[in-house]
């Protein structure tokens, strides 16, 4: 399997561009299925998730085509992908297939409003609490949808001549039932109104989204989002937002090691909340014209105490990175996770390097060290797994992240940013 090996190595100075966000890509890749009409994704970042959704959904009809560069393409500009669904083949999304990824879950929205029927495994994904399906079943009920659960499977079957629209209230906010909801009420009888709705960004990407292939949603961004059915919708074509969590993680390397970096076509509004945190530890942010440029050339890293909400709060997919920033404050900081049950498997491995942090319930408390020494470390998740990059990046010596597999998720050309920055970041293949 492979390793990243990363040696403290000083500043970064330089750009890196940031990618096409894996959030929204893969909700905008399941609500292709809704149409059978070409829908062609621009700005696609090249992660191991994208093409493990693009096997499961081809699994469900769904083809795909990677097209040709455009003049003044790079190795780094993202893709562009067209999907089409002409025809849902299967409706049934298979363990073996659900478990490697929770979003593929998702499906469950589309091959209801497209074929009222659908059996999907209960899903699996990252390990980081029991992550429940409740919402999703509640919301989709309020849409008429009769769903039993047997065997590790959800049976899902819309109401005779389709789903019905409807109203519901989330109890607590849900990115992926807002998703879910999105879909299958664009598609339903009448309108549905959802309160207490996802705000984050990627929700409402997939709502623009939705409204180019011809849906009638408003009020996406906000906490009440109306979508009128429609009976059919068509083809679009619709570019990716920018990552906003790989915003943030580049963002918490330069202030981990100091330099000067832009993040060209960052978009400060998606992570404000974040940056806001980000000055309070001494990093300069500055919002320019193609990016945001990140620098902290000299001075302490400051001690800060924040906590993760649904947006706009602070990101519960940046909290790692963050933490791991704080192990190195001049003072102590404290980290509260509030989406997540079980999101601190970083604090052992950041140990590991040295760093002081005492987990109380929901909370950590980070007391800075002046060091940190490199040492073998495992990636235990997607994001955590760049908490230990960020660590590595001012370790004395060598920092070996195993379990990489993490990063290829949701990490487009990872060691290529940061070494085209200055970082002394390689991979070893195999072993
Ligand atoms: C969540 C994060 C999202 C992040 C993603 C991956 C929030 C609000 N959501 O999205 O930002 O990118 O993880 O790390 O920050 N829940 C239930 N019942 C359900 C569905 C969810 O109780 O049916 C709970 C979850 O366990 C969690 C909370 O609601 O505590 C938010 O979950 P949800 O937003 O649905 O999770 P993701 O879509 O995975």
């Amino acid at each position: 399997m492979d390793k990243i090996l990363i040696r403290g190595n000083g500043q970064l100075n330089g750009t890196i561009p940031i990618s096409g966000a894996k959030n929204a890509a893969l909700p905008l890749m399941i609500a292709s299925m809704l149409t059978s009409d070409p829908v062609t994704l621009e700005n696609m970042p090249r992660l191991a998730d994208v093409e493990a959704l693009q096997s499961i959904l081809s699994n469900h009809g769904v083809d795909y085509r990677v097209k040709g560069k455009r003049p003044g393409d790079t190795s780094m500009t993202g893709r562009r992908i067209e999907f089409q669904a002409s025809e849902i083949v299967d409706t049934t999304a298979p363990y073996d297939l659900v478990r490697k990824m929770r979003a593929s879950f998702w499906v469950i929205g589309p091959l209801l409003a497209r074929c009222g029927v659908a059996r999907v495994s209960l899903p699996g994904g990252c390990a980081i609490g029991t992550r429940p399906i409740d919402l999703f079943i509640e919301s989709l009920e309020a849409l008429g949808v009769e769903i039993d659960i047997e065997a590790g499977y959800v049976n899902a079957k819309a109401p005779k001549g389709g789903l019905q629209g409807g109203h519901y209230t989330f109890p607590k906010v849900s990115v992926g039932a807002t998703h879910v909801m999105l879909m299958a009420a664009s598609l339903a009888n009448g309108t549905t109104v959802i309160e207490n709705a996802a705000r984050e960004p990627e929700c409402v990407d997939v709502a623009n989204c939705l409204n180019a292939m011809g849906a009638k949603i408003s009020g996406h961004g906000t906490s009440t989002i109306t979508i009128e059915g429609v009976t059919s919708l068509h083809g679009a074509t619709h570019e990716v937002l920018p990552d906003r969590i790989e915003t943030g993680t580049f963002a918490a390397c330069v202030a981990m090691a100091g330099g000067d970096v832009l993040l060209k076509n960052a978009q400060g509004a998606l992570l404000q909340n974040a940056l806001d945190v980000l000055e309070l530890t001494g990093t300069g942010v500055d919002q320019v014209n193609d990016g945001i440029r990140i620098h902290r050339t000299s001075g302490d890293i400051q001690p800060i105490d924040f906590s993760t909400d649904p947006f706009p709060g602070f990101p519960t997919d940046l909290q790692a990175q963050y933490m791991a920033l704080v192990t190195r404050a001049k003072g102590v900081s404290h980290v509260t996770e509030t989406i997540f049950e079980n999101r601190f498997m970083h604090v052992q491995e950041l140990a590991r390097l040295g760093a002081n942090i005492a987990i109380d319930g929901q909370t950590a408390t980070v007391t800075g060290v002046e060091r940190l020494s490199g040492a073998q470390v495992m990636a235990t998740d997607l994001r955590a797994s760049m908490s230990l990059i960020i660590a590595g990046l001012v370790a004395d010596g060598e920092t070996e992240v195993s379990r990489v597999y993490h990063l290829d998720r949701g990490f487009e050309l990872l060691e290529d940013k940061l070494s085209a920055v200055g970082a002394d970041i390689e991979r070893v293949t195999g072993g």
